[in-house]
């Protein structure tokens, strides 16, 4: 038997285990979910040992523990395998849209239904249950660690603090994350960019209190008018966002960047079907394709103020706020971004309002060189596995650690994702494809392979 045949073997077994995790609501978003949280870092820590991995618990402050894993029984000189991923998924109750109870997966037309099916959790159990075929046959060659945060969806801190103070725990010759899909099932895709962000709050503070509209209107700038006046005034007419300075960092797209992007086909009209939306809107000297890789966005996330009950009440309100995300792409600073919305938002509020504004943390974007060893290795792995080649691809989400794995850890970073795009994550009836989930076991098998076999003089490029 090889580590192939024991996947196929156990097709059915490992689907049974990933429902098991599937069951557990961890939602790191909401303080109520934080004993799912524990839960689900225990079920993983007992899967992990009943592979025969060492493991630990990894608590940081009071945020949602992490699960470390490793089998180090390679030896000093072989390589060594970081892979990442996140075991906490996105709020959902079936109210949303469900189909099914969120929690209770289901197998059905091919897929597997649950939050958590494609983010992460079925994506990084993919590695696991690779690692495993791998080890029980006894043709693991490379080191393995496991790093598994709980919060991912609420920010990644508490696994950005242990990178900066224990970053050597994670060394490694290459990390592997599979958190990103591809378009079609036919054709692979590796993503070679991912945009980082940037979130603030703004408020925008009139009359002490609520006034009535018809004593006072006509004096008093009303806060939600003031405050869609200001909102109205960050982007250009073309699309483009008018914050001063807030393109001066971005890197333009050469000739054969523009080429390699627009490699996969995404019209108009697949846009369309893909977001129910009438025609695009936004850059349009960029495609889309450039726009959601390559560009910087700033997006009004949510807006509340005034009287939301039944009927009218005629008041001018208090207060009117805005939340905003930036999509970054690399070389944009986050920091610096929101310094720069700061001013411009200060320099436009009228002198009838009051307006405050609150600096969030920033997620830094990542772009990885596709000509390394290590790429090489999963384009290998992806051939093997699909029978294609790969193609790249720049994604528009995030993933917050990587760029300190790449920056702080200096690790090249493999997004070896499984995910399709239209599996609806964060989405009600979020799904994943239950033969992507067995091919990528496969090719996970590959590319730990080919890794354990690179050359050691290679290694060192691979750094
Ligand atoms: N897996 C996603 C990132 C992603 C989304 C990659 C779509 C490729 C395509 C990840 O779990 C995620 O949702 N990230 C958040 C991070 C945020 C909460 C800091 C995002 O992108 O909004
Ligand atoms: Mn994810
Ligand atoms: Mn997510």
């Amino acid at each position: 038997m090889n580590a192939q045949n024991y996947a196929q073997e156990n097709k059915e077994r490992f689907r049974s285990e990933l429902h098991e995790l599937l069951k557990i609501p961890s939602v790191s978003t909401d303080a109520d979910y934080a004993g799912e949280m524990r839960r689900a870092a225990d079920w993983l820590v007992n899967h992990f040992e009943g592979i025969g991995l060492s493991t630990e618990i990894i608590d940081i402050d009071e945020q949602h523990p992490m699960v470390y894993a490793e089998y180090m029984g390679a030896g000093e000189d072989a390589k060594t395998v970081l892979i990442y991923g996140h075991y906490d998924v996105q709020p959902a109750v079936i109210e949303d849209g469900w189909d099914t109870d969120p929690f209770e997966p289901v197998e059905k037309d091919g897929k597997i239904w649950a939050r958590g099916a494609t983010d992460d959790k079925g994506q990084f159990f993919i590695h696991v249950k690779a690692v495993e075929a791998l080890l029980k046959n006894d043709a693991l060659d490379a080191n393995v660690k496991f790093i598994i945060e709980g919060e991912e969806e609420a920010g990644s801190t508490a696994i950005a603090k242990f990178v900066q103070e224990q970053g050597h725990r994670l060394n490694a010759d290459v990390c592997v994350i599979s958190d990103t899909s591809m378009s079609d099932i036919e054709q692979p895709v590796i993503v070679n960019g991912l945009r980082g962000g940037a979130v603030c709050e703004i408020t925008v503070i009139g009359p002490r209190q609520d006034m009535h509209s018809g004593m006072y209107g006509g004096t008093i700038h009303n806060p939600l008018q003031a405050l869609a006046e200001i909102l109205a005034q960050l982007h250009d007419p073309d699309g483009s966002v008018a914050v001063a300075g807030f393109y001066d960092d971005v890197l333009e797209l050469t000739e054969d960047e523009r080429k390699e992007i627009n490699v996969i086909e995404w019209d108009n009209i697949s846009w369309s079907e893909d977001t129910g939306a009438t025609v695009p809107w936004g850059e349009d000297e960029y495609t889309l394709l450039e726009r959601i890789g390559a560009r910087p966005t700033l997006e009004i996330t949510g807006m509340a103020g005034g009287y939301h009950g039944d009927g009218f009440k005629s008041i001018i309100p208090h207060k009117a706020t805005a939340k905003i995300m930036c999509r970054l792409v690399a070389n944009q600073n986050p920091q610096d971004i929101l310094d720069k919305i700061e001013k411009h938002i200060k320099r436009i509020t009228p002198p009838t309002v009051k307006v405050e504004l609150i600096k969030h943390r920033g997620i830094g974007a990542s772009l990885i060189p596709t000509d390394t060893p290590a790429i090489q290795a999963a384009i290998r792995a992806y051939e093997k596995g699909w029978g294609t080649k790969p193609i790249f691809k720049r994604e528009g989400g995030s993933i917050p650690i990587v760029a300190a794995f790449q920056q702080l850890l200096k690790l090249p970073v493999i997004l070896m994702g499984f995910g399709l795009s239209t599996d609806n994550l964060h989405g009600p009836n979020e799904h994943f494809s239950i033969e992507m989930f067995h091919k990528g076991i496969e090719t996970s098998i590959h590319f730990l392979q080919d890794i354990a076999n690179l050359q050691t003089e290679t290694v060192e490029e691979v750094k």
